[in-house]
């Protein structure tokens, strides 16, 4: 994925959309911080930019979100599968024909956040989890954002919320693992990974991250 060639004709005849990813604990601001990146990006690049998310987002997937959601899932294994199910779908039906039709896909959630949660959160085998990854051929994605909260404030700012799923309602010790798997594997892999505070007001994180999308993508935009 991703343009391979400098030079500007032929940057322009070969320019591949990316593919961008927003990842974070819940609460950690991803469907704000996406709104406001797939606007400047559409302003950017003057290309469209589609929005999307997992667990759900295709015209399947509703149905296997609420079951993810709130069904009652026997172990780890199985709520993995589940997951990776929805993402294949998901991947057929709107990401790659999006970045075929020459959009730029900006996703909340994606492989990291089963990495995080059901490995880091839930205890499933991380071999297995790339074992299965592997042979499912997701692709990469060109830059991840990782939006970094603690917590402790994200707890807050979901009990103020209210509602929830059944993985907001897991608890403190629950988040803290996640976010621990998630700042494991941004250490892993800086060059896909951009880390972001995201304590800040909204347009604070937002510039941040404009920032960091343009140093790690600068060549794609
Ligand atoms: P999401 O709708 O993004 O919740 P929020 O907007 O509150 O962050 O995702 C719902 C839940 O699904 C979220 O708690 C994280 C979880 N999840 C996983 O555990 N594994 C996955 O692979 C994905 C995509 C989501």
């Amino acid at each position: 994925m991703g343009a391979t060639i400098a030079g500007d004709a032929l940057h322009r005849t070969s320019w591949c959309p990316p593919f961008i990813t927003l990842e974070g604990i819940d609460g950690s601001g991803k469907s704000t911080q996406a709104a406001l990146l797939a606007e400047w990006l559409e302003a950017e690049t003057g290309r469209p930019v589609l929005r999307t998310f997992e667990p759900g987002g295709w015209e399947a997937g509703q149905a296997l979100r609420d079951l993810i959601l709130h069904g009652r899932i026997p172990d780890a294994a199985t709520e993995l599968l589940l997951f990776l199910a929805d993402r294949k779908g998901h991947l057929a039906e709107v990401v790659l024909p999006a970045l075929a039709a020459g959009q730029v896909v900006l996703c909340e959630r994606y492989t990291d956040s089963t990495r995080a949660y059901q490995a880091g959160g839930h205890g499933a085998d991380p071999a297995f989890l790339e074992r299965l990854v592997a042979a499912c051929d997701f692709p990469v994605p060109d830059l991840t954002i990782l939006l970094d909260l603690p917590p402790r404030t994200a707890a807050k700012r979901l009990a103020d919320r209210g509602g929830g799923d059944r993985f907001e309602a897991e608890g403190l010790d629950f988040m803290e693992r996640v976010a621990r798997a998630y700042a494991e594997i941004a250490r892993r892999e800086p060059r896909r990974v951009l880390e972001v505070p995201a304590a800040g007001a909204p347009e604070d994180v937002a510039r941040e991250v404009r920032r960091g999308v343009r140093r790690h993508l600068g060549v794609l935009l």
